[in-house]
């Protein structure tokens, strides 16, 4: 029995699978997670969804047309889907982990629904679903086992890019008035440093050069780790902090860049800055988001800063590493923002002097604390006057940033052919600057180069090659193809 069996797997075509994801890093790290388990059962990547055998459809719910472009997506997949009863639609991520059954009450033809905390049995439920029919597993915490049993290390899917992500924190404690985060996230739980030092590592050796950290608040990584160790009877403050983190990512072979997305400015201490000036490995790059310019706008936000104690550790982080870029978010339109409270926000944002921002109009969220304050709404008209005047500040700071790097060579790590123009490439600088060069060499995606900026414009920059510094290291899969 068992040979036919094999002969009847290896014979049978593999199911072809599609991601869309909607969210943040997190959010399109689980994708990659997802990808990864789906490939080790054997699938293959589909390009469209009118050949894919299953599309997976991961979440976000931070905007307040997530549902609305969920449902829409949704619909589009269910005339694929009556053309082709076979393809098996998934929903997964933040709104799946939110609306749960709700999913399948809206849109009973999905096959699978599962949340946040058990990206790890994509594959199982996709498989059970297939024998008991359609299912919803949402887990209402984190497993120990799901970051550890499958990290970012997936060497189905790492074999292509030069650059990785690496999680090494999920959850998170805070209460933003705003955000729904925690809801859908669960509270923060801190990776093992030395597992993620073994990550990048094991990144680095498949040729990885740059590795970008991700948590929604960084700068407490580990602090679950120490009270863990002080119930346990110790009294000493336990190391690593995200400080030893960051020298220690920077510190492996073949790491070239480090960067990090995103620290909460009221926990970015001063030996997060030291580290990040003493290792040069770790870019030029700080994004901190502000929210609002306005200390009542901030405490009703439950943010734990004011505008000045956020300026005086922008200044701190500015005079320890003198080219540092930074970048924020903004909301607009928080409810109760008054005028005057718009006006420090104005003010804040030209102190600050950005080298970009994401701007972001309040939307309420069901289940946070603002989402409550209806009375304190404010008048979508006003947010749009309001966006609109934040954005001429914003772009202003931005183009004489970027201004001022024209006549400096930057090294920049190659992206690909300009999305506008092919026969133009792309780099990203440390700062995290794009920039478009012509180039007589076609230069492979993760090469490293030297250029020569020439012009400035508020979201790139124009350069010249001046030289290659380093080949990139990671290998590519060799397309086969089906002639
Ligand atoms: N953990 C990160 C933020 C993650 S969410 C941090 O604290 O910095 C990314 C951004 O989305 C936030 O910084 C905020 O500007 C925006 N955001 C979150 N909830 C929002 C809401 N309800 N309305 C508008 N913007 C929101
Ligand atoms: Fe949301 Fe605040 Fe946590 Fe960021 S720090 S994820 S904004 S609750
Ligand atoms: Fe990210 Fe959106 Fe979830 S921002 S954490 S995917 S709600």
């Amino acid at each position: 029995m068992e040979p036919l069996n094999e002969t009847i797997e290896s014979t049978e075509k593999p199911k072809s699978y599609l991601i869309r994801t909607f969210g943040c890093q997190m959010n399109e790290h689980d994708s990659e997670r997802i990808a990864g388990l789906m490939e080790a059962d054997g699938m293959i990547a589909a390009t469209d969804v009118e050949t894919a055998d299953v599309v997976v459809l991961n979440t976000c719910c931070i905007r307040e047309n997530a549902d609305n472009k969920l449902y829409g997506t949704l619909g589009q997949l269910k005339s694929v889907k009556d053309r082709r009863p076979g393809m098996e639609i998934v929903v997964s991520g933040c709104l799946a982990q939110k609306d749960q059954e709700g999913i399948r009450e809206r849109a009973p033809y999905v096959d699978l629904v599962f949340g946040t905390h058990n990206v790890h049995r994509a594959t199982d439920l996709l498989h059970r679903s297939r024998i008991e029919g359609p299912l919803t597993e949402i887990l209402a915490e984190t497993v120990a086992d799901d970051y550890e049993l499958f990290p970012s290390a997936m060497p189905a899917r790492r074999d292509q890019g030069h650059n990785a992500w690496v999680t090494i924190q999920i959850g998170c404690d805070n209460s933003c008035a705003f955000c729904i985060v925690p809801a859908v996230r669960g509270e923060e739980i801190s990776r093992p440093f030395d597992r993620l030092l073994a990550e990048v590592a094991g990144l680095a050796a498949d040729g990885v050069t740059e590795v970008t950290l991700l948590g929604q608040n960084v700068n407490s990584y580990g602090r679950d780790l120490t009270l863990a160790a002080r119930q346990a009877g110790g009294t000493e403050r336990v190391r690593p902090l995200f400080a030893d983190l960051l020298r220690a990512v920077g510190a492996v072979d073949g790491i070239r860049r480090v960067r990090y997305t995103s620290p909460h400015p009221k926990d970015l201490r001063p030996e997060t800055i030291l580290a990040m000036a003493e290792t040069p490995e770790v870019c030029d790059h700080l994004h901190l988001p502000v929210q609002s310019g306005s200390d009542r706008v901030l405490a009703a936000m439950h943010r734990g800063y004011t505008a000045e104690r956020y300026l005086e550790k922008l200044a701190a982080a500015r005079a320890a590493m003198p080219d540092l870029a930074v970048t924020t978010d903004i909301i607009v339109g928080f409810p109760g923002e008054t005028d005057e409270d718009f006006e420090c926000t104005l003010e804040l944002a030209a102190a600050a002097e950005y080298d970009s921002a994401y701007q972001f109009i309040y939307s309420p969220r069901a289940g946070t604390e603002a989402a409550e304050w209806a009375d304190q709404f404010v008048e979508p008209t006003v947010i749009t006057d309001r966006f609109d005047r934040l954005k001429v500040v914003l772009e202003r700071s931005a183009l004489a940033k970027h201004e001022a790097r024209i006549g400096r060579v930057e090294e920049v790590v190659i992206e690909g052919p300009s999305r506008k123009d092919p026969s133009v490439l792309s780099g990203r600088t440390g700062q995290n600057k794009l920039v478009h060069f012509a180039s007589a060499q076609s230069l492979r995606v993760g090469t490293y180069a030297e250029v020569l900026v020439t012009g400035a414009a508020p979201h790139f920059l124009r350069g010249e090659l001046v030289s290659v510094t380093a080949a990139a290291r990671h290998r590519t899969r060799i397309p086969v193809s089906a002639g």
